[in-house]
């Protein structure tokens, strides 16, 4: 049985190689030559962990092949759909790039085909896709369409491939479903090998939803809309927890016991990115609108979220007092950790935002580098945190890496040229920054400030002195406020 795959981006390539890894024959197509060269010379798009060697392994083991989509939807049996919905000027996905793959499948398919639809699409997309097959199907093609809307994340995708909570499908004939439930057969009875854990403890089997067409479509957009809701809301408890001398990290750590509310998303920063959750907000208002429904709760989130950045740029001035002139390490472009994607990033934001103000802007990424060059060339990108570090005034934690967890920060007490961080992941250790003659600024916390004493004296002394010191430190400014 030939599976084809259309669209080599995140979602598509991802699971291309997943279904491969699974055992099936995988054909993983997309409308850019350049592309395909890259990956038929072994080489990756874009990086995601663990990626490289599945699609290494398959290509060796002849289960993945990439062609063009033309080639890929001839004598295909199941067809996914994973090409790109990026945004109009309006807000609403652009659907032309499904539309044309629809044309090409009613033109180049024969016999049974399952058109599998995963690209984020609006509610009601199944319906129009199926209209375009008819137009557009030859003689000899009997097509069904499935929504089967995507959970992966970016930097966990091939876990989240392989250790989904749901597989969610959208039918109209509850037997259409079958064809795909047999495609996803492993990964619901969690019975394959796993290439992500070597002793594999998930196996918890996901659960198997299957819903109709327009409500599948809308479990994806209301699931990322109401994740980003939780974000923009955590967000604002952290602004206010600010504002009374409270810490946000014991509020969410309070409310996330709730089992009802959750513990997860609701880690406070300088607001979400990424080609998902921005757009599909915009996305998910404009759909509610042109059906009638004011959603305005949604835009509220995205206006938090908007803010996020001009907030940080209001805290690093507080800090400054001047911005202009200044010398201003960022570490982090991605818009999360584990990817290079640096697609509506904060940190792109915020760079923007510091190089308007005057700032000598230094930046540095394990993994964005190159795509961040391409948005911002002028900005100095560095090849390691102390580098970027070198001189600065202020280094401000723009994406949560665990290379910054791991700072050696003796090494970088000796390059700044100010020990002044400002993290706006909330992720590095605010008492390691303290004894190292940091001053130390976060999200929703109180502020840390430099212990005085010096940082070997600190290093002799037993962990609970150090402590103490702290907690001094922190009761004094907590007052102060
Ligand atoms: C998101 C969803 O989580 C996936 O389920 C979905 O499949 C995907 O969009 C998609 O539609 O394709 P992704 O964008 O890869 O996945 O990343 P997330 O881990 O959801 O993070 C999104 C943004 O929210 C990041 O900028 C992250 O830093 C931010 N975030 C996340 C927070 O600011 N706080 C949190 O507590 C969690």
């Amino acid at each position: 049985m030939k599976i084809s795959v259309i669209g080599a981006g995140y979602v598509g390539l991802t699971t291309a190689a997943c279904l491969a890894e699974i055992g099936h024959t995988v054909c993983c197509a997309d409308n850019d030559e350049r592309k395909l060269d890259l990956l038929r010379s072994g080489q990756m798009p874009f990086f995601e962990p663990h990626l490289e060697e599945i699609v290494s392994r398959n290509r060796s083991a002849g289960r993945l092949q990439f062609e063009n989509t033309e080639t890929a939807v001839t004598g295909a049996v199941a067809i996914f759909i994973c090409v790109g919905t990026p945004p109009l000027e309006n807000g609403e996905a652009d659907l032309s790039a499904v539309a044309n793959v629809a044309r090409t499948i009613g033109q180049r398919a024969t016999g049974y085909c399952l058109v599998i639809e995963k690209s984020t699409v609006p509610v009601q997309t199944g319906q129009q896709l199926k209209r375009q097959l008819q137009l557009y199907a030859n003689k000899e093609l009997r097509c069904e369409l499935v929504s089967n809307p995507e959970f992966l994340r970016e930097g966990s995708a091939i876990e989240d491939f392989f250790h989904p909570d749901r597989i969610v499908i959208g039918v109209e004939r509850e037997e259409a479903a079958t064809l795909l439930r047999a495609i996803y057969g492993p990964i619901l009875e969690q019975n394959f090998q796993c290439p992500v854990h070597t002793a594999c403890s998930f196996g918890k089997k996901p659960a198997w939803v299957v819903t109709d067409t327009n409500s599948a479509e809308l479990i994806k957009h209301a699931s990322n809309s109401f994740l980003a809701m939780k974000i923009s809301f955590i967000n604002m408890v952290a602004d206010l927890c600010e504002a009374v001398g409270a810490d946000v990290s014991k509020v969410a750590m309070g409310m996330g016991m709730d089992p009802r509310i959750g513990s997860a998303f609701l880690n406070p920063g300088i607001g979400f990115g990424g080609f998902c959750f921005p757009k599909d907000v915009q996305a998910f208002v404009r759909i509610a609108e042109k059906a009638g429904c004011d959603f305005s709760l949604l835009r509220e989130v995205e206006n938090v979220n908007k803010r996020r950045i001009e907030n940080f740029v209001e805290k690093v001035s507080k800090e400054l007092w001047v911005i202009r002139g200044r010398k201003i390490a960022v570490w982090g472009l991605a818009f999360k950790p584990n990817t290079d994607d640096v697609r509506f990033a904060p940190a792109i934001g915020l760079l923007r935002s510091l190089i308007r103000e005057g700032a000598e802007v230094s930046a540095y990424d394990p993994q964005a580098t190159e795509k961040a060059k391409a948005v911002l060339p002028e900005v100095r990108y560095c090849a390691s945190p102390y580098e970027a570090a070198q001189d600065a005034e202020a280094v401000l934690v723009v994406t949560e890496w665990e290379e910054f967890r791991q700072i050696d920060w003796q090494r970088l007490r000796g390059v700044v040229d100010r020990p002044l961080i400002l993290d706006g992941r909330n992720t590095l250790d605010a008492q390691a920054a303290s004894r190292h003659g940091f001053h130390y600024v976060s999200i929703g916390r109180p502020a840390v400030v430099a212990d005085p004493r010096p940082a070997s004296d600190l290093e002799r002394a037993p962990a609970n002195v150090g402590k103490a010191v702290s907690k001094i430190a922190l009761e004094g400014v907590t007052s102060a406020l």
